[in-house]
């Protein structure tokens, strides 16, 4: 069988494995997940983001973000959402339900803002002007940074996950939460 992964608990521990490596390596394709949220209209609202950290002990995933984008007031009046990762290498999605909290203060936001601030993308959280703010031009100008930072920590505790493997044979695919597991029609 593919991976070699029969029983639930090695399919578990892999897929905690692959999320880990996703925050690592660049070329992962579990990097860049699509965070989907509740908008205001009732819809909807899907995005990419970045994968930055994983914990498997407390079973949580970290993002980065702009304190003033959409996707903070939409959790903010809907703190669940849904995370859908796709590898073409594994064959494997995985679709996460989350229960996610915004930090933009405190010691552990702190941490991670120390170590963004000296990097190149320091600049993302630090425009004057919010983002999906109108503008006039399409073109692409330095923003006009101000002495102050938006960044905001997003911390995703996992609820569910519903993971699908695609395989030549056939495909299996099983529901999971922290304590439970069940094979579910593909
Ligand atoms: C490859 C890729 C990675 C991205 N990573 C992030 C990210 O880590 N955090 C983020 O806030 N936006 C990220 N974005 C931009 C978002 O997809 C989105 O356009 C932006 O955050 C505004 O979303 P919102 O208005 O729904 O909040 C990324 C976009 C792409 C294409």
């Amino acid at each position: 069988m593919k991976h070699g992964l029969d029983t639930s608990q090695d399919i578990r521990q892999q897929i905690w494995k692959e999320l880990g490596r996703g925050c690592v390596d660049r070329h992962h394709a579990w990097r860049t997940p699509v965070l989907a949220t509740v908008g205001f209209d009732g819809l909807p609202n899907v995005r990419t983001v970045v994968l930055r950290k994983v914990d498997t002990n407390q079973q949580t995933l970290c993002f980065y973000t702009d304190a003033r984008s959409a996707k903070v007031s939409e959790l903010t009046k809907q703190p669940k959402a849904v995370l859908a990762f796709w590898s073409a290498r594994l064959n494997w999605q995985l679709r996460v339900k989350v229960a996610i909290s915004v930090a933009t203060e405190g010691p552990e936001m702190q941490v991670h803002w120390q170590r963004v601030q000296q990097s190149a993308s320091a600049g993302d959280y630090m425009a004057n002007e919010a983002p999906g703010t109108e503008r006039s031009t399409g073109f692409s100008t330095s923003p006009t940074l101000s002495g102050d930072h938006h960044f905001a920590l997003l911390n995703a505790q996992v609820l569910q996950m519903d993971w699908l493997e695609l395989g030549q044979g056939g495909h299996r695919r099983a529901r999971l939460s922290a304590d439970t597991w069940q094979w579910l029609i593909p």
